[in-house]
């Protein structure tokens, strides 16, 4: 097989890679609120507005019992005290949770320059919070959810496709059942850093941690 050594490699491709816009928003530390998650909130709905795609989605970091990661994308379904997700506690993602509930979450959102990094603990939500993110869902994502256990590998293609059809079948006809695996978790901030870029090449960073009820606060070198 012959290679066209002219042609660009990766590593060229990425490096012409288009660089997020350069009207982004700014962010000013001394006019950010006590409480980082009125700022989440804010950057939140303005992602929302500005239309960014599927804003909501972040990255969700956990570690095994051996301290091996793991990341993978979930939804955020809302931010009150706390950051809240929603999965099945049999998973892998709820097992790793169960042994070691220290996570991380990360927003990324290109259009507007912007990152949102968090760490803190993950909960399971009250059954009443579970069954009710269970049944928002399309009915179609509950039959997923329920016809096999999440993650586990499909050896027969055929029987996972009538445990689907069983499932949607089951589903359609008690709209109101929810399994008990599945779990609204929220994930009680212990830090929560700003990431903003400038129409410059230099960013802001702005950290909070929490110290009890209250919140410090520290700017970062980018
Ligand atoms: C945009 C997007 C949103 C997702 N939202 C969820 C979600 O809210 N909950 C969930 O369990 N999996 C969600 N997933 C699938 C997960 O990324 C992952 O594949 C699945 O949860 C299995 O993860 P685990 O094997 O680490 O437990 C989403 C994936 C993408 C790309």
């Amino acid at each position: 097989m012959s290679t066209d050594e002219s042609a660009p490699t990766l590593r060229d491709r990425l490096r012409e890679a288009k660089a997020p816009h350069p009207d982004v928003p700014a962010l000013d530390p001394d006019v950010a609120p006590a409480d980082p998650r009125e700022l989440v909130r804010e950057w939140l709905i303005e992602a929302v507005e500005a239309g960014v795609p599927q804003p909501q989605a972040m990255t969700l970091a956990t570690v095994d019992a051996s301290g091996a990661p793991a990341s993978r994308v979930v939804l955020l379904k809302d931010v009150d005290d706390d950051f809240w997700f929603a999965s099945s506690s049999l998973s892998p993602k709820g097992r790793q949770i169960e042994v070691e509930p220290r996570v991380a979450l990360s927003f990324f959102w290109s259009e507007r320059g912007r990152q949102i990094r968090v760490t803190g603990r993950a909960v399971p939500g009250s059954r009443e919070a579970s069954r009710a993110d269970f049944t928002s869902r399309h009915p179609q994502s509950r039959a997923v959810a329920v016809a096999l256990p999440q993650s586990s590998v499909i050896a027969d293609p055929e029987e996972a496709r009538r445990a689907l059809d069983d499932a949607r079948s089951r589903i359609d006809a008690d709209q109101d059942s929810a399994p008990d695996d599945w779990t609204a978790y929220r994930v009680e901030p212990a830090s929560i850093e700003f990431w903003q870029a400038t129409s410059g090449r230099d960013q802001v960073r702005l950290r909070y941690d929490r110290e009890g009820d209250s919140w410090t606060r520290a700017s970062l070198w980018p």
